[in-house]
């Protein structure tokens, strides 16, 4: 694959919405080619399983249920988006990928983490991100800066939140070549920064100003 692939992970509140549009814009500035793409949904069918997923209409989807319909928007989206777009050389950003199934799924849920990644084979074909940036913050402290109504998944416990935060920081442990944990706790410039930081030196940006 010629492109780049980067995603961005955090919990609920963290400003990573926020952050991955100012790299948006960064990348744009740089005459960069972009694909940016949120999960789930981004395609047809994808945005459909999203509102399935997300509806607080949905409440008692069983567990496994809900990690096939993740894997299932994430398959067409990999196939249909994300695969060509890399194929062409694009930079594709996205808001989401396999690591939330890993913590949302498997360290929120509880479903087995070998057989999340044994479907996150099948509906990744292999893509791998090239770099994840993490939003790490105090999973009380993201749900309170929730402003909007909470989706299905932003109403569960805070245990349940903590749980995401702290299989978040596992996976950053595991692989801290691919995952950066970023920690929330400077100005939104502060914290682009640091991103743009990890960036330049992915594409090899020089003389950065941002
Ligand atoms: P968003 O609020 O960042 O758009 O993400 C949608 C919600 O779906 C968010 O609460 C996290 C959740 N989610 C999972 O539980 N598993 C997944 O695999 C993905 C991609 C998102």
């Amino acid at each position: 694959m010629k492109g780049k692939f980067i995603t961005f992970e955090g919990s609920e509140g963290s400003g990573k919405s926020t952050q991955i549009a100012l790299l948006h814009k960064y990348l744009k500035r740089k005459g960069k080619s972009i694909v940016f793409i949120r999960e789930p949904g981004a395609t047809n069918i994808g945005e459909k399983i999203r509102q399935v997923l997300l509806d607080v209409k949905s409440a008692g989807m069983n567990d496994i249920c809900e990690t096939f319909l993740y894997m299932a928007a994430r398959a067409q989206l990999v196939e249909e988006v994300i695969r060509p777009a890399l194929a062409q050389g694009k930079i594709v950003l996205c808001d989401r990928f396999l690591d939330s199934t890993s913590v949302y799924q498997g360290y929120g849920n509880g479903v087995d983490l070998k057989l999340i990644e044994s479907m996150g084979k099948a509906a990744t074909q292999g893509v791998n991100p090239d770099i994840t940036f993490f939003f790490d913050l105090d999973a009380g402290k993201g749900l309170s800066r929730l402003k909007r109504k909470k989706d299905r998944i932003e109403r569960r416990s805070l245990a349940y939140h903590r749980r995401v935060r702290a299989g978040y920081q596992a996976l950053a442990k595991k692989d801290p070549e691919r995952i950066k944990l970023i920690a929330v706790d400077g100005s939104i410039e502060e914290i682009h920064g640091r991103v743009v930081g990890y960036i330049d030196q992915l594409l090899k940006i020089q003389n950065s100003k941002h």
